[in-house]
């Protein structure tokens, strides 16, 4: 990293930045990725000295990192940050904030990693203080917004402030090394392309399940839920990589237009997909890893009478020559069975079968989380006398073959912030169109009153999640045996 840089994290002091960002700055110091000039400023209302803040970092990197950090690492890296008290709605304490910026001659980002809500006083501040200059970048975390309505708000009064090339707006999923690998997999190969399409895939499936519940989120998830949570943003960026024609090139424009094409091109929803396609669960208490977990009614923050989802399976099409027809599910759900994040394409089975056995249809699947593979679930003949066939595996994992070690995708995305890259960023126009193909789900929930179907915690959701599947003949990747 040849630039210096002047890092300023609103809601340096929270959960995020404890967990995930500055974990993943430590990583990039120790594989000197960062200028060695670069400093990292963390600005919340808590009165700390910048020796209190220290120590609290010391203490999250020493939690949070794969392995605790040497003592001349964490050194090198904690003279970096400082300490900034304010609160975002005080206009007075962006001017100070600024004396302090001017006097460096480097790349300023602003990374807000803060609640939507505070995005406007945030972007005013910066404004009114001129700290918006041409040469800043601004981060915005998830969700950007609760609805298309105040995305757009939000959208508007960024770019009031600051133009979009400027503006980087965060998924981390797109950080992810397999998500990357999807791109190299399909178009840096030709194997796969001429399969791509509706004459050979039969359904395609992505799954985000996590394990955990809502831990100390409960009050920001409640008010959330697993739709504009997941899936307005980290499923829909899978599916796009997924169904994205080849652009052009890796230039993010190149990449984002072909998103965008993507999301304009999904179904648009009608009252009986509404009420078909989509499956709302929450979870009730139950036994995971053999431990008892309480429902999501009973977790600390959360209303008892909550109606929030906490699970969601969907089934949409992509209408354009490519996929037009072809089933896509996805789902996403809190306290399930396994922590797994997949995709998963099957394809159709041989026209005419010549075999006895019946033939599982070949599938690939692109693992993100726990391990990062793909595997190709082919049939083969079994040993032994007659032609009995049975499913076999190849498997392709990364860490055969690459022993460099992977990035964290906040690092990666981080780093490409303070390159100027945006590629692995959404535009004002992807956001706006995955809100407008959620806004109907949202709209429809709140007039129709539906509550979620329960399914038990450490399991694989509701069982209508299952009928869903089933109507177009085919079914969960875990429940054939996957
Ligand atoms: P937290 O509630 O843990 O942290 C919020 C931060 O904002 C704290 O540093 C808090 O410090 C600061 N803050 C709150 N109000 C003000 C104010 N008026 N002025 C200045 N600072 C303020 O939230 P998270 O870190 O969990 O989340 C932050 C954002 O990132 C949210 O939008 C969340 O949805 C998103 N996100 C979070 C993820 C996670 O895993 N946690 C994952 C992906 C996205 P103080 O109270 O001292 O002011
Ligand atoms: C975040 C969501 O964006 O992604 C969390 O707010 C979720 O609720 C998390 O747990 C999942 O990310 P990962 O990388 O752990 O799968």
């Amino acid at each position: 990293m040849n630039t210096n840089f002047d890092l300023v994290i609103f809601g340096g002091t929270g959960d995020l930045a404890m967990r995930k960002l500055f974990p993943a700055l430590f990583l990039a110091d120790t594989d000197a990725r960062l200028h060695q000039g670069g400093r990292i400023i963390a600005a919340a209302r808590q009165a700390l000295t910048d020796e209190e803040f220290r120590a609290k970092v010391s203490d999250a990197l020493n939690r949070f990192l794969p392995k605790p950090p040497s003592a001349a690492n964490l050194e090198k890296f904690l003279a970096r940050l400082s300490y900034f008290a304010l609160d975002v709605n005080n206009p007075v304490q962006y001017a100070e904030m600024k004396k302090s910026l001017d006097a460096r001659d480097s790349q300023t980002v602003f990374y807000l990693s803060v609640g939507p809500t505070l995005f406007p006083p945030i972007i005013n501040g910066l404004r009114s203080a001129g700290l918006n200059t041409p040469d800043t970048r601004i981060v915005l975390e998830k969700p950007l917004g609760r609805d298309l309505q105040s995305s757009r708000d939000i959208n508007q009064l960024v770019l009031s402030a600051f133009a979009e090339s400027q503006v980087y707006r965060i998924d981390h999923y797109l950080g992810k090394e397999t998500v990357q690998n999807l791109l190299a997999l399909r178009f840096g190969n030709t194997l796969l392309e001429p399969l791509w399409n509706r004459t050979w895939v039969r359904d395609v499936q992505i799954t985000i399940a996590e394990t955990v519940g809502v831990e100390t989120r409960g009050e920001f998830y409640d008010s959330t839920g697993a739709m504009r949570d997941m899936v307005q943003n980290h499923l829909l960026n899978l599916l796009c990589m997924t169904a994205m024609e080849p652009p052009s090139s890796l230039d993010p424009d190149a990449v984002r237009d072909e998103k965008l094409q993507v999301l304009r091109s999904l179904k648009p929803w009608t009252q009986q997909t509404l009420h078909d396609d989509i499956v709302r669960g929450q979870y009730r208490g139950g036994t995971l890893k053999g431990e008892a977990v309480p429902a999501y009614a009973a977790e600390p923050g959360v209303s008892p009478q909550t109606e929030t989802e906490t699970f969601l399976a969907l089934r949409t099409e992509i209408a354009n020559w490519r996929w037009g027809g072809v089933p896509f599910f996805l789902r996403t759900g809190k306290r399930m069975a396994e922590r797994r994040a997949e995709i998963v394409i099957s394809f159709k089975s041989p026209p005419h079968s010549i075999f006895e056995s019946p033939l599982a249809p070949n599938r690939l699947v692109i693992t993100l989380q726990p391990e990062e593979n793909v595997r190709l679930y082919t049939m083969a003949k079994a040993p032994g006398d007659g032609m009995r066939l049975r499913e076999v595996h190849l498997d392709l994992d990364f860490k055969d073959f690459f022993h460099e070690r992977r990035q964290d995708a906040y690092e990666r995305l981080l780093l490409d912030v303070l390159r100027g890259n945006p590629t692995l960023f959404m535009r004002n126009d992807e956001a706006d169109a995955a809100w407008r193909w959620v806004q109907p789900m949202l709209d429809h929930w709140t007039t129709s009153n539906l509550s979620p179907a329960a399914y038990g915690a450490g399991s694989w959701g509701p069982p209508a999640a299952s009928r869903l599947t089933a109507r177009d003949g085919t079914a969960w990747h875990e429940e054939l045996g996957g």
